[in-house]
């Protein structure tokens, strides 16, 4: 399936249409849903007594997982419910997927019911862009992660993170470890950041966990953990996708983490405030310790709360649109 989503996202007055990829997504673009996402900050405020906005009442918000999910599918639909819209989960196991149904044929029976929006996690790389191209004009669709290609939301939570913690992108270094050549989740960060004007991004894993197309501007390649980690603002480890590789392809379990773990040793070569980022779900022993994971660098409950706002500003910007 296709992997570029390029114009598609936008519609003829440059506004956002569909989110499929931060790759090519303009600055305005991003920052306008990160400055979207801090108003909604306040109205995922636990002290608020009503949690909600009734930007899109009326409205029908698909939730399409055809792989597993916890926190994207959940915040999905919380960010769906305080924006006042109905949400339905379809689920796939107990679909007609399952009795031979068309991807493309399962969305059109969505739309005869008034979908007015897709939120699509798909295995195959570029399934959300077919989506996209197949709707009509009011229809919208949120990728929450086809593939090996792009998760979207995922990336613009984890950039709200960071300009949270830390501000100002130009002068951020961040160092992101382990499966980067599986990880949908890095390959948005790092258009995100590049976008962004981050001119110092690492990534530091085995060669045959690293992508060799990482020649954009900023991206700089380690295979020594402790190099790469030097000096680091923002640490985002990332667990090893083995659904996504063939066995015996990485050193796995004790092994991995004795080359690549974040260890509290490791962490403090970074910067003495650096955050600690994982989008989950990890693996402890693995590719991050527990004393890491619970200690107070880490970010990584704060990601999961911030991806409500971010969720709700990219649904609320596309139906506006
Ligand atoms: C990631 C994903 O599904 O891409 N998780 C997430 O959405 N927060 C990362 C992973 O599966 O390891």
């Amino acid at each position: 399936m296709p992997t570029f989503s390029g114009e598609l996202q936008l519609n003829s007055d440059q506004e956002l249409r569909h989110l499929l990829s931060l790759e090519g997504l303009p600055k305005n673009t991003l920052l306008q849903i990160l400055d979207t996402a801090q108003q909604f900050v306040s109205v995922t405020n636990p002290d608020r007594e009503v949690k909600k906005v009734p930007l899109l009442r009326g409205k029908s918000v698909f939730n399409l997982f055809f792989e597993n999910s916890t926190r994207t599918r959940t915040t999905f639909e919380i960010a769906a419910k305080r924006l006042s819209a109905d949400v339905i989960n379809l689920d796939i196991q107990t679909s007609s997927t399952s009795k031979g149904e068309s991807l493309l044929d399962t969305i059109d029976n969505l739309v005869a019911m008034q979908a007015d929006i897709f939120v699509v996690r798909h295995k195959t790389t570029g399934a959300p862009i077919e989506i996209a191209k197949h709707l009509p004009a009011h229809v919208h669709v949120i990728n929450a992660g086809d593939g090996t290609n792009q998760h979207p939301t995922q990336g613009l939570l984890d950039l709200f993170t960071m300009r949270h913690f830390k501000k100002d992108f130009e002068n951020l270094k961040v160092a992101i470890i382990g499966d980067v050549i599986h990880s949908r989740v890095a390959k948005s960060n790092i258009y995100g950041l590049a976008t962004l004007g981050c001119k110092d991004i690492r990534v530091i894993g085995p060669q045959s966990l690293l992508p060799s197309d990482l020649d954009m501007q900023g991206v700089r390649v380690f295979h020594n953990i402790e190099k790469g980690i030097e000096g680091a603002d923002v640490v985002m480890t990332l667990r090893i996708q083995k659904e996504r590789m063939e066995e015996g392809q990485v050193p796995e379990g004790e092994a991995f983490f004795k080359e690549w773990g974040l260890t509290p040793e490791r962490l403090a070569l970074a910067d003495k405030k650096a955050i600690v980022m994982h989008p989950g779900p990890m693996n402890r022993g693995i590719e991050i310790a527990s004393e890491v994971a619970d200690g107070p660098q880490s970010v990584i409950l704060k990601q999961v709360t911030f991806g409500i706002a971010v969720r709700m500003a990219v649904m609320s910007i596309v139906a506006g649109n």
